[in-house]
């Protein structure tokens, strides 16, 4: 269907739990207070809207969190949600910290992608930006490269911190040696992201320039997600950004949110969202699920307003909303 402003939307970004088994610094507060089980949409719950989103045209799925591989039961929820009719494509976002243990099975489902959030090579500076004491980015390369072997697209989420500037040459060496695009992400102000200071884009592909002086825009889409991709004849993978601060990509915006409490976000930015959990616990048919749905995506506002501080609206964090 398309929105209000023209634009179709065919993407639904699922949050599946809120919990995380990292605390990274721009992303969620240490210490937060779990969604309950009861609290958050079953699995059967968000089928069920998947099954009512298909029929609006929404056939491109993506999995997310918090991160979603600590919710039980995830990997079968994958594979009901990729054999659902009408679904085209089913993506993960995770850190990849329980992924060695899914990879195969993922694989075996025909999962179309996996993105790994890896924002440092140097093991102590990965262990604090990600809070995560036991952290071993050594661990989380090795299952990228199996994704690769597998023949399953994978990409590389890296967030442009003050703290990590040096770490932009060796995340892209990585597309060097395999075919992983490397995604460098303005930090937005949302979550703990609002606390912190981070780097433009045009710094990083600046920097990129002097080392690969081929690198050049391709139109190429390379997934469902507002990154923009550059190629250069050194490079197996492409190097993507992601530049909602500098530059705003909503005009081309594709996609809703879907959190684990059953809020349908119609944008990143914005608290308003219409709750489809009442509805489904109040038993509301699919035909009424279908009109509010409808009616949600329609009114997606225009873009988002992360330079003007005053209209964010949203004071929940990333983990909560899924990124
Ligand atoms: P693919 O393009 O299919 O690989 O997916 P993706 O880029 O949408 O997925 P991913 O979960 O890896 O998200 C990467 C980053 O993009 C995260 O930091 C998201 O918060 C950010 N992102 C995704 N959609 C939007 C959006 O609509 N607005 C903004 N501002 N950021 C977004
Ligand atoms: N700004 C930008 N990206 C963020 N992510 C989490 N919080 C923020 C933020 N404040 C990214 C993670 C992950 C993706 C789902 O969202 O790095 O790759
Ligand atoms: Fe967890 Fe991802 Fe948030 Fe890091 S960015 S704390 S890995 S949900």
């Amino acid at each position: 269907m398309k929105d209000q402003y023209n634009r179709p939307i065919e993407y639904m970004r699922i949050s599946i739990t809120d919990r995380c088994n990292m605390r990274c610094m721009y992303c969620m507060p240490k210490g937060v207070i779990k969604q309950t089980h009861e609290e958050i949409l079953t699995y059967e719950d968000i089928l069920q809207l998947c099954k009512v989103a298909v029929t609006l045209g929404i056939t491109k799925y993506k999995v997310t969190g918090g991160e979603p591989l600590v919710r039980k039961g995830c990997l079968d929820f994958i594979r009901k949600l990729k054999e659902l009719d009408g679904v085209e494509q089913v993506t993960l976002t995770t850190n990849g910290v329980l992924l060695e243990e899914y990879i195969e099975e993922l694989k075996a489902c025909s999962i179309d992608g996996i993105n790994i959030s890896i924002d440092s090579l140097d093991e102590d500076m990965y262990r604090r930006v990600t809070g995560c004491e036991e952290g071993s980015v050594k661990e989380i390369l090795e299952v990228l490269k199996r994704g690769c072997n597998l023949g399953i697209p994978m990409k590389i989420n890296s967030v442009l911190l003050k703290e990590t500037k040096e770490e932009i040459y060796r995340l892209a060496e990585i597309a060097e040696k395999y075919p992983v695009d490397i995604r460098y992400i303005e930090l937005m102000p949302i979550g703990e992201g609002a606390h912190l200071k981070g780097l433009e884009m045009e710094m990083a592909l600046k920097l990129l320039k002097e080392k690969y002086s081929d690198l050049n825009p391709t139109k190429e889409r390379r997934g469902n997600g507002p990154a923009h991709y550059y190629t250069s004849k050194q490079l197996k993978g492409k190097i993507g950004f992601i530049d909602a601060i500098s530059h705003r990509f909503c005009d081309e915006c594709n996609r809703v949110r879907l959190t684990s409490l059953g809020i349908l976000k119609p944008c990143l930015c914005y608290e308003k969202g219409m709750d489809f959990k009442a509805l489904l616990r109040e038993g509301a048919p699919f035909e009424k699920i279908k009109q509010e749905m409808e009616k949600c995506i329609y009114r997606k506002p225009r873009a988002h307003s992360f330079l003007d501080k005053s209209q964010v609206t949203e004071y929940k964090s990333m983990n909560e909303i899924g990124g």
